[in-house]
């Protein structure tokens, strides 16, 4: 299929795009760039072994994006183009309401009049708020707990909606849990533009040297260790999810919302330990107070996802933590990094084609 990649050269985009060049989907990137770097380009054109063209595209301009269906014929739409940083989303919500919600829309309309009737949907976990028991299955109630989440609710049922009233349109929600990790190769990953929000990326830069310690936030949740517990799932491993799902969509003719997650539940203080053994290095943390507004544990029921897609997370948290190091050691920077200024890990054997472009870059 040809692919239209809105959103595709961020960090979950990037990683699918090689997953769906890897079986043999042709793939058009669009970028705003508001939050991901051109340097990614290069990359994913060595890690896919053919060019890839990227679309500088504001989802608000219907003009630009009404070229873009015109110039290509696309079969499907993966939709992972938003603002994603909760607290910058409760000082700027019209930013968010703006961009996530208003790009939805202006790409739900150019779909339609351009007869593309297919979305996948960078959904996420927060749309369950703070859930009343864990594992998450589907069906739990839904709840908003900051702008953020709000736009990605809206979102959902606003394709909800529509497929409702046009009965040639599918759209697969997918909603991930906590992403984490980079490519084997150590080309591609996250690189969060300032002091990271999430927990990975922040440990990745302590354990870099480029922050002294990280904080956890609180120590006297109800948890195995007293931290939060949430479910993190390689990125490798989520990019598949968006293959498989398209490929069930078109193959069952059918729309579906499903949880993306391992199913099991890591505290902050159990990733920190997994992320120490795959550095070998100390990560300097202190315990701070609990952060507003984070639930104590949340983790997945992925069952759906396996029923219909036959697809389950493949890679432990040893994993996640082995790989995002290797990014981060081989770009210190992200993609700002011109010079390797640490020792990446070995690379795994069964990545062996990952290996050879890792050292070729
Ligand atoms: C956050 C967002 C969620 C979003 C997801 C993307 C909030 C409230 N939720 O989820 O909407 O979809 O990121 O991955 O922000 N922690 C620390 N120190 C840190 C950072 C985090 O102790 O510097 C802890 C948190 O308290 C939490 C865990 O690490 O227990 C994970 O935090 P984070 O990576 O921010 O993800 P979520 O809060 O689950």
């Amino acid at each position: 299929m040809r692919i239209l990649v809105c959103g595709g050269a961020g960090y979950i985009g990037s990683h699918t795009c090689v997953t769906l060049a890897e079986r043999g989907h042709q793939v058009v990137i669009a970028d705003s760039g508001v939050n991901s770097s051109p340097r990614v380009m290069p990359r994913l054109q060595r890690l896919v072994g053919a060019p890839l063209s990227l679309h500088r595209v504001d989802l608000r301009d219907r003009t630009a994006l009404d070229a873009l269906f015109t110039a290509y014929r696309f079969d499907a739409v993966l939709h992972f183009a938003a603002l994603k940083a909760v607290g910058d989303s409760c000082r700027r919500p019209l930013e968010y309401f703006d961009n996530n919600i208003s790009g939805t829309i202006v790409l739900l309309r150019a779909m339609q009049d351009a007869g593309v009737h297919r979305l996948v949907f960078s959904s996420s976990a927060t749309v369950y708020g703070e859930p009343a028991q864990v594992p998450v299955r589907e069906d739990a109630g839904l709840q908003v707990t900051n702008p953020y989440g709000r736009t990605k609710l809206v979102a959902e049922q606003l394709i909800g909606d529509l497929c409702q009233a046009d009965p040639a349109f599918r759209a697969a929600n997918l909603r991930y849990f906590n992403p984490v990790g980079a490519h084997a190769s150590g080309l591609i990953g996250e690189d969060p533009a300032g002091e990271p929000n999430n927990l990975m990326p922040y440990i990745c830069q302590v354990a870099v040297g480029q922050r002294e310690r990280l904080r956890i936030f609180g120590d006297d949740y109800p948890t195995i260790d007293g931290t939060g517990v949430r479910d993190y799932i390689h990125v490798v491993d989520l990019a598949r999810a968006h293959v498989d799902a398209l490929e069930y969509m078109v193959r069952a003719d059918r729309s579906f919302t499903v949880n993306l997650g391992t199913g099991r539940g890591v505290s902050v203080l159990e990733l920190v330990h997994a992320f120490e053994r795959a550095c070998g290095r100390r990560i300097p943390y202190e315990i701070v107070g609990r952060r507003p507004g984070d639930a104590a544990a949340v983790y997945a029921d992925p069952t759906l996802a396996q029923q219909l897609l036959g697809w389950q997370a493949e890679h432990d948290v040893d994993a996640m933590c082995r790989d995002a190091w290797r990014w981060q050691a081989m770009n210190p920077q992200g993609y700002r990094s011109t010079t390797r200024r640490a020792t990446p890990p070995r690379l795994r054997r069964s990545r062996a084609v990952g290996a050879r472009l890792a050292d070729a870059y």
